[in-house]
């Protein structure tokens, strides 16, 4: 039901943990489940120069906090903020249909953290 990529990126979560010096912190939780994911971000100007997340979810919920931190890196906040789940659920090579909705977890707390870089830059 799974795809490889996406039990890799489970198993092997890539950029995973607290960032102790981040310059901004991003929530998201599901009303749903009660899971949550936690996106933190170093910029350089308007580009995002590091990223680390930390996922308390399913496994597809983790493996798009993944996927989307190494799809990021090195993006323009105008660029990371086109990405939607779809994108997220496309490069993991798809996800059943009733597993779709936790991979908008990454995507909600990226956004969070992006809109908080933005108003900071205003
Ligand atoms: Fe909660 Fe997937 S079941 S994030
Ligand atoms: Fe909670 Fe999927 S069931 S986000």
């Amino acid at each position: 039901m799974y795809t490889e990529k996406l039990i890799k990126h489970f198993q092997e979560p890539h950029n995973v943990g607290v960032m102790e010096d981040a310059d901004i912190v991003g929530e998201a939780g599901s009303p749903t489940c009660g899971d949550t994911t936690t996106v933190y971000l170093k910029m350089d100007g308007d580009v995002i120069k590091d990223i680390s997340f930390q996922t308390y979810g399913c496994a597809a919920a983790i493996a798009s906090s993944s996927i989307l931190t190494d799809m990021v890196k090195g993006k323009t906040i105008e660029e990371a903020l086109k990405i939607t789940k779809n994108d997220i659920v496309d490069e993991l090579g798809g996800m059943p249909a009733e597993k779709v909705h936790c991979s908008l977890l990454a995507e909600d707390a990226l956004k969070a953290a992006l809109s908080k870089v933005l108003a900071e830059n205003k």
